[in-house]
């Protein structure tokens, strides 16, 4: 198969990328290289790499040309940054994503949306099915939940071939240093505050991104065009207990925990069902979360200060941190 995996330099697409080389499948990268997405992140794998915009018609269209499907990982995903500033979220995925979707429909080929548990809103208990209205409660999540109702849109009034996956909360090697794991990691190395929000009893389904990669090609291969597919996690965690557990794993200490002001609109709990997934196509995900998952994630962190430091070592990092957390980031000292 030959794809067009937009965002496949960023964290999830770049997991989905290495799978995919490997498995022998063509790939071909289109990435717009904004903060999250590096070129670093698909080294030394056979691929094309083409650097444009997902919301460029032109460069959507030049790097479309001979593919079998379009898979769209491209997308803002940090929840702080859509709260100080929607727009880029709006361009990138509620644009791109339109973008995409016309030039899958002008080629005929699958349009496989990569979406998010976060689109259904929060559950108290129990798990949502993919029957749930969408209920976004973020700029980050309605953007997602927009791109999401174009799919289908598109779908319903063209008969395009589209399918979507909606993963649960992602970790694992190479995530940008602002998600909840590597952001509690790197400090608690540093011996530096674990920045919780409120109480901490939040609650998030964890999935490892090379679970997700596969859950996404399940769904790009088995998914019935029309259809959402859930890719959930199975490993459910208080965000207290995750810090704790990373306490651990890095040999800091508990009083580096520091409660900070909540998150606007903070989302109490997400949960993905996904029967339907696994009843198309026989996928479960493999790495357990506590059976060496977030281990080893942690221990890549550590292992790999030339992966993250270029990313904290920047005026716009420490910029960005200063905004959410009111202090400066203690894992990249400013230079004095
Ligand atoms: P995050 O990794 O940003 O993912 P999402 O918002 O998509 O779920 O956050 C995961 C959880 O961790 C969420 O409940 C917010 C919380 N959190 C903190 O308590 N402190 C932090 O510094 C961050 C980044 C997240």
């Amino acid at each position: 198969m030959k794809l067009l995996v937009c965002g496949g330099a960023g964290f999830i697409g770049s997991a989905f990328v290495h799978q995919r080389v490997a498995a022998g499948d063509e790939v071909r990268v289109l990435d717009a290289l904004t903060y999250a997405g590096r070129e670093e992140n698909v080294a030394g794998l056979d691929v094309e790499l083409v650097i444009g915009r997902v919301e460029d018609p032109d460069a959507v269209r030049q790097a479309a040309t001979g593919v079998d499907a379009i898979v769209n990982f491209a997308a803002e995903t940090h929840v702080d940054r859509s709260i100080l500033d929607g727009q880029a979220f709006v361009l990138t995925n509620s644009l791109g994503t339109f973008t995409l979707l016309e030039e899958a429909r002008r080629r005929g080929v699958r349009h496989l949306q990569v979406s998010t548990d976060e689109v259904y809103g929060s559950i108290r208990e129990g798990a949502f099915t993919e029957e749930h209205p969408l209920e976004p409660s973020s700029p980050y999540s309605a953007s997602k939940a927009g791109a999401d109702l174009m799919v289908l849109a598109s779908h319903h009034t063209y008969g395009q071939d589209v399918v979507i996956a909606r993963g649960s909360n992602c970790y694992g090697p190479r995530q940008f240093p602002e998600k909840l794991i590597p952001v509690m990691t790197l400090n608690a190395a540093h011996g530096a505050p674990l920045p919780v929000y409120g109480d901490g009893r939040q609650v998030r389904t964890w999935l490892h991104v090379d679970d997700f990669a596969s859950g996404i090609h399940a769904a790009l291969v088995h998914g019935e065009s029309g259809q959402a597919y859930n890719v959930g996690g199975e490993n459910e965690k208080l965000n207290i207990d995750v810090v704790h557990r990373i306490i651990g794993l890095t040999g800091a200490s508990e009083s580096q925990i520091k409660h900070v002001e909540d998150r606007l609109g903070h989302d109490f709990r997400y949960a993905l069902a996904s029967d339907k997934l696994k009843a198309a196509s026989g996928w479960a995900p493999r790495m357990d979360f506590d059976a060496g998952g977030l281990e080893s994630t942690v221990h890549w962190y550590l292992d790999h200060p030339h992966w993250w430091r270029p990313l904290v070592d920047t005026p716009e990092y420490r910029a960005y941190y200063r905004r959410v957390y009111g202090r400066e980031p203690d894992f990249a000292p400013a230079e004095v």
